[in-house]
Order: structure tokens, then sequence, then C-alpha cells
């Protein structure tokens, strides 16, 4: 089976989260420990980490009867059963920088113990209770909003140091520098949270930077996202804070039991630095002439520096649980563009979000500017869909020699940068990619080239939207948590990454941001602008109830539901209550099923599925998840209560919405995706439902008609009824509007609109137009799930789902994924008239599966291949003329090219006109549709190039 690569999409060094499998045959049964560590060192943020382990084992269908784990050279605890993921901390609580080695040996039904793990050392990374005592420092009179600075100050160290830690926060972002040297690798710490009600700190081994005597601790910080003005265009203004501040507890542990701490506060000095300006939206300017060599070592002169002002700390950080923001990737320039206005732009061939790091000699005073845009138009930088978003850095030269410049508290989402002012040799540019340094757990490929690439771009556009939060775009005035979007990405996003820490951390704000909105989940989170109380909207604040059930489902974590459970009643307990009486939530503002391509470019939600529709069957669905997650944590009387809201809501959309024949009363795809998909109608509903929305796509074309709602669910509904075919079809479409036509069109990234590039090269009009949005990319979760067949029947994969769907015109798919219990894979492949199905299956798991010739049977760990015959695409029985009904034509592919072959040499507009608004419907013939638009000669054409598919064979 086809191994698979990371893409260079994970760069750090350090292994965190779930091991690599080895490569060698194991002889022997050996667990790999694993404890979650947000920033790749020791540090965990809470006194009693869970515990992880994988096993590697030679053993066919090994299930762990037992386990042991041992703290340093303590006894070993003794653990009965199966459990291996998550498994609560059965030691001592650390203490703060507390440091213990933990191994793991397990047992299987085949004997053991075995070997025991490679230890992992896990340190207390939190302060005790009341022990954070560091006061913020800023710029004393600043001299712009936002300024940037640097802050110092020297401590002296005398005798032998045992540990150093930092612990440090910003309201913006920061990096602290020891001795001349930054002290870790991260970048725009300590990322966005709601800041006003949760602040994080990052603590980090310093121990190394300490020198005896005379030291210096520097902090480089910016305002980011804490200064960063919010709101819709006109209506921006600052929120969290005018000016940045840091703070830092530097706590010294001397080896004979000495504790000395050096705190941010009264004797810290300041100074503007280089960097002039800086803002997420705007990007950042720095003057290399205001470089103050050797600020951030011992002895440096700060008389002309100013007292540090002094701010109490808005709140009292917490250990960061998310993973770090790193530099991940680099990537250099693939092509150089003249433009037609004369400018020069670089093409580093990925739409991606970073900065860009530039080489530079020039005069003291030449001022290199930068400016980003993800396309380009009519040849120039697109930059229109930016916004208010300048995405321009600037660097002012010192002129004494070459310069490496990179901006620091920015980024950008980018392919292409216009370089002007000074001579850059294009050699020296580089693309930096920067997000949330996220474990790569999910890979997947196909036959298809062009899905491959689609796969890519969903990866590129999660690695863009996952900087320190799921934004909706990294590029535009915008870039915000936005709920509806990672409620409906969330299951993609984590098949790719191990997004679990990520996500429980954004979950956090989620439910502090509802606590003061009276249970309201507001659209964004963190939620910036607060004029007005958030209002409730159906798909965006259901991320309260869906997010965390996903990562239950997917990571086992069972902590996370039990942390948001209040969070996830408090929100179906809003909406709910507008449901009413008649329990449908009807009349209200709602987003909908936002962006489907009937949606004129200005009027986003103006979907063909009725919103009020779309709001009930979310009613729907987040009472059902909530009771879900009570039954798993035990709580059987909310279970029970959210269970009877969730049949009660269903009985009233029923009736309202679904006719007893099998039709909704949006007869559009959102809707009946909804219905099958989130399991509102009943079995013998289905089926009836599932047959007209087949047929609604048919007549569409094969093109897709759902916006954010139903473009996740969409071949859901279409497999569980029995029409993977038309899923196939519509998967594979390349016509606009499809998942492959942005691909038709360079795309790198998955884009905001299905047109969010016209066919003729120009910008979709509409003034939300990004190219990197991810929430259409949701459709890579079918992929994993069904068409490559590798799904978690059980949370954390314990029991897996192996139920391919081959595809007809794909030769093979596969995926793989690191689950919580060892890497999985399920695929297929053609071979002659035979399909070949090839699973793994981790041990201490076990899998059903479903054969695509409907065997079905369970599985133990293991490489396990099963052969069934390939059922041959049922061939059209009619030959194919003007006589034939359109659902013929538009049936067979081959001939529905030739006639639009035909009709586009007699006239290209009217080709595209019928294309774009034909009802490929039974009951009319290609004659029909032809009807007087087409002279005599062109239909006689037309006619004989169907009749040469059908002599040829259509496919
Ligand atoms: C964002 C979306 C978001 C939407 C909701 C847009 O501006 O970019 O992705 O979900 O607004 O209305």
């Amino acid at each position: 089976m086809k191994r698979f690569h990371d893409g260079g999409a994970t760069t750090a060094s350090l292994c965190r989260g779930h091991p690599t499998p080895r490569q060698e045959p194991a002889v022997t049964t050996v667990p790999t420990l694993t404890v979650e560590r947000p920033s790749g060192d020791d540090f965990v943020p809470t006194p009693t980490p869970a515990l992880s382990w994988t096993t590697v084992t030679d053993t066919p269908d090994w299930v762990q009867t037992g386990a042991e784990l041992r703290r340093d050279d303590g006894e070993p605890v003794v653990l009965e059963g199966p459990d291996s993921v998550l498994v609560p901390w059965p030691f001592a609580p650390l203490a703060p920088r507390e440091a213990a080695d933990v191994r793991v040996r397990v047992r299987g039904r085949d004997g053991g113990p075995g070997e025991w793990s490679e230890p992992v050392t896990v340190r207390g990374g939190f302060l005790a209770e009341g022990a954070w005592r560091a006061e913020a420092v800023g710029l004393p009179g600043p001299t712009a909003v936002a300024q940037p600075g640097l802050a110092r100050t020297e401590f002296e160290v005398a005798g032998e140091v045992r540990s150093a830690t930092l612990y440090a926060t910003a309201l913006g972002a920061y990096q602290a520098v020891l001795n001349g040297t930054d002290v870790d690798d991260q970048v725009l710490k300590p990322g966005w949270t709601a800041y006003q009600y949760r602040m994080v700190h990052e603590t980090t081994d310093v121990t190394a930077l300490l020198v005896p005597g005379t030291n210096a601790l520097g902090i480089r910080f910016a305002g980011a996202w804490a200064t960063e003005r919010y709101g819709p265009p006109g209506r921006q203004r600052g929120f969290y804070a005018e000016q940045p501040q840091v703070a830092a507890q530097l706590v010294v542990e001397y080896a004979d039991g000495r504790l000395e701490e050096v705190l941010t506060g009264p004797g810290w000095r300041v100074s503007p630095g280089p960097v002039v300006a800086s803002g997420i939206y705007q990007g950042e300017h720095v003057d290399l002439r205001r470089r103050q060599p050797g600020w951030d070592s011992p002895g440096f002169d700060d008389s002309g520096w100013a007292p540090a002002e002094v701010r109490p700390s808005p709140v009292v950080p917490e250990p960061r649980r998310s993973p770090a923001v790193r530099r991940t990737e680099e990537r250099g320039v693939v092509d150089v563009i003249t433009t037609p206005s004369g400018g020069t732009v670089l093409d580093f061939g990925q739409n991606l979000v970073g900065r860009l790091r530039v080489r530079v000699r020039g005069g003291a005073g030449e001022v290199l500017t930068l400016r980003h845009a993800e396309v380009l138009e009519h040849g120039e930088l697109g930059t229109r869909p930016l916004r208010r978003a300048a995405a321009t850095d600037s660097c002012t030269l010192a002129g004494t020699g070459e310069e490496v410049w990179e901006p620091e508290f920015t980024f950008h989402g980018f392919r292409y940068a216009e370089l002007s002012g000074v001579e850059v040799d294009p050699s020296d540019v580089t693309a930096v990619v920067v997000h949330s340094d996220m474990e790569r757990t999910g890979w997947f490929s196909c036959s298809h080239p062009l899905l491959d690439r689609l796969h890519e771009n969903v990866v590129w556009s999660l690695r863009g939207n996952f900087l320190s939060l799921p934004t909706d775009c990294p590029q535009r005035d915008e870039r915000l948590g936005w709920t509806g979007d990672i409620q409906v990405f969330a299951p993609t996003a984590a098949f790719l990454y191990d997004t679990r820490g990520f996500l429980a951390s954004w979950l956090r704000d989620l439910a502090l941001e509802q606590r003061h909105a009276g249970g309201v989940v507001p659209f964004v989170v963190p939620n910036p602008p607060p004029r007005t109380p958030p209002r409730p909207a159906a798909a965006w604040g259901d991320a309260a109830c869906v997010v965390p059930w996903v990562l239950f489902e997917r990571f086992a974590d069972r902590q996370v539901l039990a942390d948001q459970l209040d969070s996830a009643r408090a929100w179906t307990d809003v909406v709910v209550a507008l449901a009413g009486e008649r329990s449908l939530w009807e009349g209200c503002f709602q987003f909908g099923d936002w962006l489907d391509p009937v949606a004129p470019p200005d009027r986003p939600a103006a979907a063909a599925t009725s919103p009020d529709l779309v709001a009930t069957a979310y009613v729907f669905r987040s009472a059902q998840l909530t009771a879900r997650a009570a039954a798993v944590l035990g709580h059987d009387e909310v279970e029970r209560c959210y269970r009877e809201v969730a049949e009660r809501v269903r009985t009233a959309f029923l009736a309202e919405y679904v006719t007893p024949a099998g039709r909704m009363m949006s007869d559009a795809q959102t809707a009946y995706a909804l219905a099958i998909a989130f399991d509102l109608a009943p079995p013998e509903q289905q089926q009836a439902l599932g047959d007209r929305l087949a047929g609604l796509v048919r007549e569409q074309g094969y093109r897709i008609g759902t916006g954010f709602v139903g473009t996740p669910i969409i071949c859901d509904a279409l497999t569980r009824t029995g029409h993977a075919a038309t899923a196939g079809r519509l998967l594979t479409q390349t016509e606009n509007p499809s998942w492959l036509y942005p691909v038709t069109m360079g795309a790198t990234t998955i884009w905001e609109r299905w047109d969010s590039m016209l066919p003729d090269g120009t910008i979709n009009p509409g003034q939300m137009t990004s190219f990197n949005h991810y929430a259409f990319g949701a459709v890579a979760d079918w992929l994993h799930r069904c068409l490559a067949g590798l799904a978690p029947a059980e949370p954390g994969y314990r029991v897996l789902r192996i139920a391919p769907v081959p595809l007809a015109g794909l030769d093979h798919a596969a995926a793989e994924h690191r689950t919580p219990y060892g890497p999985a894979r399920a695929g297929w492949r053609r071979d002659g008239d035979e399909l070949v199905v090839q699973a793994t299956v981790p041990p201490n798991t076990t899998a059903r599966v479903r054969l695509p010739d409907g065997r079905e049977l369970t599985v133990g760990s293991g490489d396990h291949a099963w052969t069934c015959p390939a059922r041959a695409p049922a061939q059209p029985s009619t030959p194919l003329g003007l006589d034939s009904p359109l659902t013929r034509l538009v049936d067979d592919p081959t001939g529905y090219a030739a006639f639009f072959e035909g009709l586009a040499a007699v006239d290209p507009a009217l080709a595209e006109d019928v294309r774009a608004h034909t009802r490929w419907v039974p009951g009319r013939t290609v004659e029909e549709l032809l009807g007087r638009k087409v002279p005599d000669e062109a239909r006689a054409d037309i006619a004989r190039r169907l009749a040469e598919v059908g002599s040829r064979g259509s496919g």
C-alpha cells in the first residue's frame, strides 16, 4: 500500500503528540508514551496531565489487558483493561516546575508485560495559586496608538543555578530575550484569547541561557491582535488596549534551595525599538537605523531609556494549552513577474500565510516596501479583497551593509508579493509559513490529480487559518474566529492535524464569551466588538455543541465534553427558547446556508434553502449532541431532558418542512442533506429524500448547490441513501460551481466562494471574497471517511469503521491517520475486474468493515486485504441522440462533453448559457433543449457527435 508523506507540513524538530510508527518490524510489544505538551518542551499546563500510549507489536489482533505506569523509580501503578488513551494521571499531582519521568509497559492476551517505554519527562508548567506577581509594563507617553517597543532589566545570578523558568505574557505579542538570545523559536506569543477574561502565559526553560554574574532580560513587543481595530467597514475601533504591554516572571532556583524572581514592574526600562508601527491588518514598518545593538545584553547603557510605565495585569494568566505558533516551512520564489504597470511581483507558487524574509543591501534611509496579495487580476496584485488591510511591510535601511529582515508581529495571506523601493535579488526573498505548530496526523491520496490537489488545498487552508485561533480567512481585515466556519470544518481538521489542544483552548474562550452574553455564542470568538449584545445564529453558535463532540469522537477526549457541557447546554437553552412553543426557530436573523451558489455576490445569505429550516435543523442537532454528551458523562437526567427536547424539535421539523412522500419545503440540496445527514427524517423516509436529492443534483447538472451548511454533509446524505455515484459526479465536477472548478483555475487553497475568481480571471465583485477559507474544504472529511473508508466507529478510533466507497473513474484512493492508538490506514485499488481493499488496524483496536460487495466483518489489529468483484458501471441501454431525454445526456459524461463541444462550435456564448441554466430533467429531450436556437446544420452536427459517442461506447 502507498506510503504517505507529510508534504513538509510539519517541520518542527521536537517530536510531539502521537509518535511516528517504527519502521522495522517489532519483535515484541513496545509502547510509546505521550503527554500533551503544548510547546513541545517538557512543560505541561496542568498538575495532572492525561497520559496516552500507543503500542507496536507483531502479534495480530492484539488487545491490551492491562498496563503499568511508573513515575521515576517509584512503584508501578497497575491498571487493568484496555485503556490507553487519555488515561488520568495516576500519581500525586505535580507541583509547579516539579519534574517527573514517566514510563509505561503493557500486557496483552499474549502474555507480558512487555518492555518499558522510553521515559517521558513532564514538568509542571503552571504557577501556584497566587504566585503570579509580575506587573505589566509598557511605554510611557507613547507617541502613536499601538506603539511597539522594547523593555529590559538586568539582574545578578550568584551561585549554582538548578533551573530558571520564564513565565511571560503580553496584551499584544512579544518575544523575550536572555543575554542576547531569543528564549525560544515561537512567534506571535501568546496568541489571541478573549483577553478581557482569559490571558495565557508561556512557560520556558531558560536555565541554559543564564550566566554567572550580571544577566539581561529583554522583551520585544507590539500590539498585534490586542490593539487591532475591529468592526465592520467604517466602524472599526480598538477594543482590548490602546497600547501593548508585557509581563514576565523569571524564577531562578539555585542548587542550595534559594529561589529568586525577576519580575516586570518598577525598575524596568523601556524604549521604542526599530519597529515603528505594527498591526495584524496593516503590516509592519521597521526602521533599521533605530536598532540598538546590545540592548538585550548585560552592560548596555540604557540611561537614554525611560522608566517603564507599570500597569496592573488585566487578568492573571493561565498556562497556554494550545500549541505554539512557529515558522513551519520556507518557500522560495518560483516566478518573477513584471506587471503591466512595471512593478516587480514575486510568485511563491502557493497561497500561504506568514511573511517574507528578505536579504537586502541599500543606502541609509532607503525604504523597501512589500505588498502582498493572494491573486493577480489583470496582471497586477489583486488587493481589493483585502479591504482595509494594507498588508504592507516596509523597512528603512540603515545602509550598514547586508541586512536580513523579517517582520515580527504581523502575518499576511499571500501567494504574490510586490517589492519596491530597493532592488532585491529574488533568490534573497523567502516566504516563511507561520501557524500553530500542531502535529500532522492525516493524509489522503487517490488516482484523480485534481482531487489530490483539492485535498492539498484543504491542508493549506487549514494551516493558514489555524494561527493561534481558528479563523475564517487570514488575509483581509477580518481574520476572526468565526464560529460557523470551524463548526463545519472541525471534523476535517481533526483528521489532518492533532487539533485537540488548539480547539479545546479556543472553546474555553467560547464559553467565557458566551457566559458574558447570557448563553448566546457570539458570531466570532474572541469577540472584539461587543457594542451591541451578541445575537444568536444557527450553525454558527452551534459550534458550542458540535466542536466538543468532534473532539470527543476523534480523540476520545471526555474532559473537553465535561469542560464544555455547561456551554453546550446554555447555547441549546437559548435556541430552544427562541424556537418557542412551536419548537421551530423562525423569523430571526440568520446566516443560513451562507454563500450557496445562487446567492448574489452582495447577498451571501440569500440561499436556496430557507434559513428557518436550517435554524430548526440545528436546534435539533445541538439538543441531540448535548444529550449525547450528558450520556457520556453519566448525567442521566440532563440527557433525558435534552433528548426529549430534540424529539420535540424533530417532530416539529418534520411536520413543518418534510412532506410525507419525501419532499422538503425548500426543494434545495442543503435542505435534503440536513434531513438525511442529521437523521432528522425517520429511516422509512430517508430513501425518498435521498432519491429526490440525487434527482435535484442531476437536475442541476451535477453542480454543487450548497453553502456553508450543506457542503460538509451533501456527499454523506447521497452515500447513505445509495447515491454514491451521484456524490462522485458532484465531487469530480469541474464546471462552476464545484469543488474542482477552483482547482482548474489554479487555486492552491480553498476559496470562500465557489467562484471567488470568475471564469474570465476577474475577482468576484462581492466585497467579501477570500481565496483562503476552509469552510468548503469540509468535504475532505468525506474523502477520508467514505471515499477512502477510514472513520471512527467509537470515540478515538477504539473501533474503526472501514467502509470504502470506490467511485467510478478512480483507480485507487487511500487515507492514513495517526489515531490515538497508532497509525491506521484504509484504501482500495482496482486490479483488473477486482477491487482490492486494504486496511491497517492499530493494536488495541478493532475494525468493523463493510466491503464494496456488501460483506460485513469485524477484524482485529494488523494489516488486512480483501478482494471483491468490481461492479462495472451500468451501461446506458439506449443510444444517445437528439430524441434522448436530458437526463440521459447529463448522465453520460462523454456524450455531455460531445454535446457542448458541438454547441460551442456554433455559438460559445449559447453553450455557456445552456450549461448554466438548463434543468436536466427526464421530460425534455435534447431536441427540445436546442429548440430554435441552433440552425439545422449545427443540429445535424450535434446529432452526429452524439451518435459517434454511442458507437464508441460512452463513459
Ligand atoms: C466571514 C465568514 C463568516 C461570515 C458569517 C464572513 O465575513 O468571512 O466566513 O462565517 O462572515 O457571516
